[in-house]
């Protein structure tokens, strides 16, 4: 027979049971939602990973089946008018070298994602580097009628930072810019001084433009916008990221503005040669 003292002996065990078993499945619950997180984690990380594989082996697929096909037909001799032979072996080299490119842009990102990939800082003038990087574009710019503006503030102090690195997240920026903005468009290239420390670089086009989930795409590796407009164009989908990443290595910041069918400004913030004196959480805003 159950007495009312025993009872509550029963019940303060069974509450004491009951709390240990509430303690354990909490800990068991939290331990559970951390397993789960981490698992989600590295299943994210293990996604990405073999996506960007799976993606890789595709973009090398391409250009290698065009190299194999095109010199299949020329070896097979079934191809014999000079003007076929000249445009066929004029593709096998489009193919390659975009499969150079790949390849090139492959190990960047591989490197970045290793830490491996480290950006030597010098003091940088922006000029010259400006200058460099318009003549590789001028020429497509040139033949798509598109005009090309420059200011830089006369009060731009050196950049702190790799040249050979900014000059490739420029090129990228500046051809990005030619290839996305219809003839007759517009690019206009700013340098200025964005506050004590910072540089911020601007490329500004009136062409395509992108809507917010159109620039979380870009921003992907491989990541490229599938409008009928940049079907017709070459490209890795690797420029953007990489550029990024660049900009994140020096420190500073990447950011893109854009507007569905008005254009885009992408902005490329790298420290100045007075950043070392800042404080290294310094806010850049
Ligand atoms: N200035 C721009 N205007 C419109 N779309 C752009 C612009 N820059 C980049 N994009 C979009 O972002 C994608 C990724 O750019 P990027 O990483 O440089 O790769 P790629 O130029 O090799 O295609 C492009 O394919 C394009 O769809
Ligand atoms: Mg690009």
């Amino acid at each position: 027979m159950r007495t009312f003292g025993q009872s509550w002996f029963k019940q303060g065990s069974l509450i004491g049971e009951f709390a240990d078993h509430l303690g354990i499945a909490m800990v068991q619950h939290k331990q559970g939602i951390a397993l789960n997180a981490a698992k989600v984690d590295a299943e994210l990380a293990s996604k990405a990973k073999s996506d960007f594989i799976a993606n890789m082996s595709h973009e090398l697929r391409t250009p290698l089946n065009a190299i194999i096909g095109f010199s299949d037909m020329l070896a097979s001799q079934t191809v014999t008018s000079p003007e076929k032979v000249m445009q066929y072996s004029g593709y096998i080299k489009q193919a390659a070298e975009h499969l150079l490119a790949l390849i090139n842009g492959i190990l960047d990102v591989s490197k970045i994602q290793a830490g491996k990939l480290s950006v030597e800082r010098e003091p940088v003038e922006m000029k010259p580097i400006l200058a460099s990087c318009l003549l590789i574009v001028e020429a497509k710019a040139r033949e798509k009628g598109i005009a090309v503006e420059c200011a830089v503030a006369p009060d731009l102090p050196k950049l702190s930072a790799d040249p050979l690195r900014v000059k490739q997240i420029l090129i990228n920026l500046l051809s990005n810019a030619v290839k996305f903005t219809p003839d007759g468009g517009r690019i206009r290239i700013e340098c200025t001084l964005l506050q004590e420390g910072y540089a911020a670089i601007s490329v500004t086009d009136t062409g395509v433009g992108m809507n917010p989930a159109e620039v979380e795409t870009a921003m992907r590796p491989f990541g490229q916008v599938d409008t009928t407009f940049n079907k017709r164009h070459e490209g890795t989908g690797l420029g953007l990221p990489i550029a990024y990443a660049l900009a994140r290595l020096h420190s500073g910041d990447l950011r893109i503005e854009s507007q569905k069918g008005a254009g885009t400004r992408v902005t490329v913030i790298l420290p100045t040669v007075d950043a070392t004196e800042l404080e290294p959480d310094t806010p850049i805003h």
